[in-house]
């Protein structure tokens, strides 16, 4: 009976995650589908720990004050430029989540054997699940971690490599799979099993451990959020081998989910970045100092038109059609809610104004349109490339806020280009085109950008956020 009630919860559990999945589509609905598949997780939990009697209700509300308290107060102090980190720092705990409940279960299993009071529980199967689950587990940990230390510049984002180095992970990735083939083979053994279920986990936890390190310190620092969504998916995928560990249907569906939408995230990044998954895991594309060196079409000797917050406030006072384009820059600036009331002056004024979105722009999923909605940006002026690209042809003004990389003209038509492939804005495409940025550096990719370059091009150089003020400031006295 006890047990049926925990499946109808974890049914409805599994319902909710995908239903909050669906609402994660959308800026507007991001929200409600995170409440939504919190809550679903809570309903899972809670029904385990009070169904099989495991705690007290006062321990529970313990737990959740406890946990949900560390949660409000990160969620409070990270920066928004931070949350990569975040995330990072969560699969990491999610990985080793999953290694230790694996372990906790070897433990039961080898006092089970040391009873001796019959029964074989050590199946090849379980051998197979819970070797999964402590090697990806501490994959997924360490990984986190090593991407958690680059992304807060705790270790360098440079990519690091040294002699043997693929050697190593060769080694490292034999024992793995030794070692867990030794536990299959063994797990009929019974009742002398106890060695090599002990000495296969520590091997696997070891050699997962310092996998985790070598896949990820050879990767550019700045590709780092696409090895934290492949890292999300990692961490699904211990979950749900811990699921069969435990036979527990709710974490074989929420593992399953994690893992999958992980994989679906990592390829929507590789897609609009224009490079395959490994390209990226063995590129070694970005680091502390920039991108790659060479590529790109020569700039030199060509010269490029500076402006002014008064000239740029007159321009766009008096256009019918404006369109914004944010980058990392806006980011770094925090911009976000002085564009906001530019945007606003504007519309006062009978300008039609827009936002224009690239999926890669700035150094996360969404990173655009999180800070735009944090700045209380309308969404229905929130564009995808897709839909608004047509749009710059009939367009007065593009003013780029600190974007760089997403609407460089070379990646539609130079193939030295690093950047050769990539869909990017046709900002270039619009009667005159504004850039503010503070230098002529590149941006994440390393190149220079012909678009600076144009006729109708002009630079507003400053802080974003400083530049967009004073251009504000000028519009409310036209
Ligand atoms: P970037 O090409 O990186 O350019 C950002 C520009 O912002 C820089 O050129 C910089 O120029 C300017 N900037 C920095 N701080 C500024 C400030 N305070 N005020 C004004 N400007 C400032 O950015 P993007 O166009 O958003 O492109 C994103 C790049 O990151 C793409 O190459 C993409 O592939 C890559 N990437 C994205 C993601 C995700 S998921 N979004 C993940 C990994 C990699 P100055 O230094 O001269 O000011």
């Amino acid at each position: 009976m006890k047990q049926n009630l925990i499946n109808i919860a974890y049914l409805v559990s599994g319902i909710m995650f995908i239903y909050g999945l669906k609402h994660l589509q959308s800026p507007a609905t991001a929200r409600k589908g995170n409440q939504l598949a919190a809550i679903g997780m809570l309903v899972a939990i809670v029904a385990t720990l009070f169904f099989k009697e495991l705690l007290t209700p006062v321990q529970m509300l313990l737990g959740v004050i406890i946990g949900a308290g560390i949660g409000v107060f990160l969620a409070r102090k990270v920066e928004m430029t931070g949350m990569p980190e975040l995330v990072a720092a969560f699969n990491g705990f999610g990985g080793v989540a999953s290694a230790l409940v694996a372990g906790a279960e070897i433990a039961r299993l080898m006092a089970h054997n040391a009873a001796d009071t019959g029964g074989n529980e050590f199946t090849a199967v379980s051998a197979i699940t819970i070797s999964l689950s402590i090697l990806i587990g501490m994959i997924t940990f360490t990984g986190s971690f090593v991407a958690f230390g680059k992304l807060s510049e705790r270790i360098s984002g440079n990519p690091i490599s040294f002699i043997g180095m693929r050697l190593i992970t060769i080694v490292f990735l034999l024992t793995a799979v030794g070692a867990t083939i030794w536990m299959a083979m063994e797990s009929g053994a019974f009742p002398g099993i106890n060695e090599p279920i002990l000495y296969g986990a520590i091997a696997l936890a070891v050699a997962g451990a310092f996998l985790g390190v070598l896949l990820v310190i050879p990767i550019g620092g700045a590709d780092m959020p696409v090895v934290v969504a492949l890292l999300n998916s990692y961490s699904g995928l211990a979950a749900a081998a811990t699921g069969f560990v435990l036979n527990n249907n709710a974490l074989i569906i929420s593992g399953a989910l994690v893992g999958a939408s992980g994989l679906i995230l990592t390829n929507i990044m590789c897609v609009a970045m224009n490079r395959s998954l490994l390209n990226v895991l063995i590129g070694g594309f970005g680091g502390d100092s920039g991108g790659p060196e060479g590529g790109g079409t020569s700039t030199a000797g060509m010269t490029v038109n500076s402006t002014s917050p008064e000239d740029v406030a007159i321009l766009l006072s008096y256009a019918t059609k404006v369109i914004f384009v944010p980058g990392y820059g806006m980011a770094v600036a925090q911009a976000q809610h002085a564009v906001r009331e530019l945007s606003e002056e504007l519309a006062k004024k009978g300008v039609d104004v827009k936002f224009a979105v690239h999926p890669v722009a700035g150094r996360m999923p969404g990173h655009m349109n999180v800070l735009l909605a944090e700045a209380n940006v309308p969404y229905d002026q929130l564009f995808e490339m897709d839909e608004i690209n047509a749009e710059f042809d009939t367009t007065d003004v593009a003013v780029v806020i600190g974007a760089n990389d997403v609407v460089n003209p070379a990646a539609r038509h130079d193939k030295s280009s690093p950047i050769y492939g990539m869909p990017i804005l046709n900002v270039d495409k619009a009667a005159t085109s504004i850039v503010l940025k503070r230098s002529m550096r590149p941006g994440y990719a390393g190149i220079d950008n012909e678009l600076f370059y144009n006729s109708n091009n002009q630079m507003l150089f400053g802080d974003a956020k400083a530049s967009i003020s004073a251009v504000t400031n000028e519009v409310k006295q036209l």
